[in-house]
């Protein structure tokens, strides 16, 4: 008789692609919670141009080429990857599974790639850096104070991360219309009241309940602990919109001034941004609008890539994130300028269906599709990929320019 250890393996194997993890994870978790990962900001438009933007771009593969082996590794800034690709910072990710950021940090590092801990884990960052030897960089919020800012500047340094990286595009948090609609928003406490509310939601998903139950219902923001003294910020500091969240580039220089180590500015959508973080000393850049969360109307990134590229490309490292949903569009990224991309849901939604081993699941399957996309386009390594091999667009979208890598 099989385990049940075993059964959740056999049933994790089964996934086919992120469009099957979401499906099925809409079935694991809470509506309000499900709504959470997979919404963007307002109606959605950015969000959905993410993806169709990548899928808009057609290749030019050279043929009748077979490579017996295959190298995806890379290494960006310092960091090895054995693909490029890294788990994005989520925050929340506690509410998601038990395992949390410490299932990411751990599959990630399993995997040979890099998580990127959010600034908003529901494990302080000390516990999620000595969690596994694996490389790991972290994400930072301004969380509304300057000295809340420093202290986790300080202490991510002290705690041994690789790299630190500085959201911009969350100066405030952007609309999203089915948390609100959910009542599922940054100013929710676990009381009674709320408990009560979201009953009838929540126990038709046991499973989560349980799990949730069992880790003692986190719903905090663990790092702001020691500068609260003693007593975690509830998520809902993420909710006020008369302070920044986000770090303003005054903060990026004293950033720079004190953080020993890689710097990279996440959030950067235009050339202009991509050389003022440059000039203000930033070794890489994520091209990201925050998968469609924060400012509705952003172009997608893939757009925008040959732009920054042409702008930045030579000098600075560049990763992409947002809309990134198979190894296909890893492939797309990496021809057109990115040294790497970060997936968000992607690893999330793997976290919902089986923590860590289910984080594991959704890198095997990237890593399986990425080695067969480069067999088919004729190439033996993801750096022998350029523009070249990017044909055009289908019809109805103007061609990214072709000579920017
Ligand atoms: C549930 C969720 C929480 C997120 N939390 C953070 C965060 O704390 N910090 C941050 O910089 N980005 C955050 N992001 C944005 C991701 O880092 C990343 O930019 C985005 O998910 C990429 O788009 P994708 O989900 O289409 O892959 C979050 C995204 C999701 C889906």
């Amino acid at each position: 008789m099989k385990t049940s250890t075993s059964l959740i393996r056999t049933k994790l194997e089964r996934i086919s692609s992120y469009e099957d993890a979401r499906a099925k994870a809409r079935y694991a978790l809470p509506r309000a919670l499900f709504d959470y990962i997979d919404g963007g900001s307002e109606g959605e438009y950015t969000m959905r141009r993410n993806v169709e933007a990548f899928e808009e771009l057609v290749w030019r593969p050279k043929q009748a080429i077979y490579h017996e082996q295959i190298d995806t590794a890379t290494e960006v800034l310092g960091t090895k990857l054995s693909m490029p690709v890294m788990t994005a910072p989520c925050g929340g990710m506690r509410l998601v599974h038990p395992d949390g950021d410490i299932g990411l940090v751990k599959a990630s590092g399993n995997f040979g790639i890099c998580h990127i801990a959010s600034a908003v884990s529901g494990f302080p960052l000390e516990e999620i850096a000595a969690s596994h030897p694996g490389p790991k960089w972290f994400q930072l919020y301004r969380l509304g104070s300057r000295p809340l800012m420093e202290s986790l500047v300080h202490r991510a340094q002290a705690a041994g991360f690789g790299a630190i990286v500085v959201t911009v595009d969350s100066v405030v948090v952007g609309y999203r219309e089915k948390d609100y609609r959910n009542g599922f928003s940054f100013n929710m406490r676990v009381d009674l009241k709320n408990m009560a509310r979201m009953a009838p939601r929540v126990v038709t998903r046991p499973r989560w309940l349980y799990h949730y139950w069992r880790d003692g219902m986190p719903f905090q923001i663990s790092n702001t602990m020691p500068v609260e003294g003693g007593e975690a910020l509830p998520l809902s500091a993420m909710g006020r919109t008369d302070l920044s969240h986000s770090p303003t580039w005054d903060d990026i220089e004293w950033i720079r001034a004190n953080w020993e180590g890689p710097l990279v500015v996440k959030g950067v959508m235009g050339a202009e941004d991509a050389r003022r973080a440059v000039d203000a000393g930033a070794d890489g850049i994520v091209i990201s609008n925050h998968g469609g969360r924060q400012l509705e109307g952003a172009p997608a990134t893939i757009d925008v890539l040959p732009k920054i590229a042409a702008e930045v490309g030579g000098e600075t490292t560049i990763l992409l994130d947002s809309g990134v949903r198979r190894a296909n569009d890893v492939a797309r990224a990496v021809a057109l300028g990115a040294h790497a991309v970060l997936i968000g849901r992607m690893s999330v939604y793997g976290l919902a269906l089986g923590g860590e081993a289910g984080v594991t699941r959704m890198l095997k399957l990237l890593h399986q599709e990425l080695v067969r996309t480069l067999r088919l386009l004729g190439v033996g390594s993801i750096h022998d990929l350029n523009p070249s091999f990017i044909d055009g667009t289908l019809p109805g979208r103007a061609a990214p320019n072709p000579s920017t890598r």
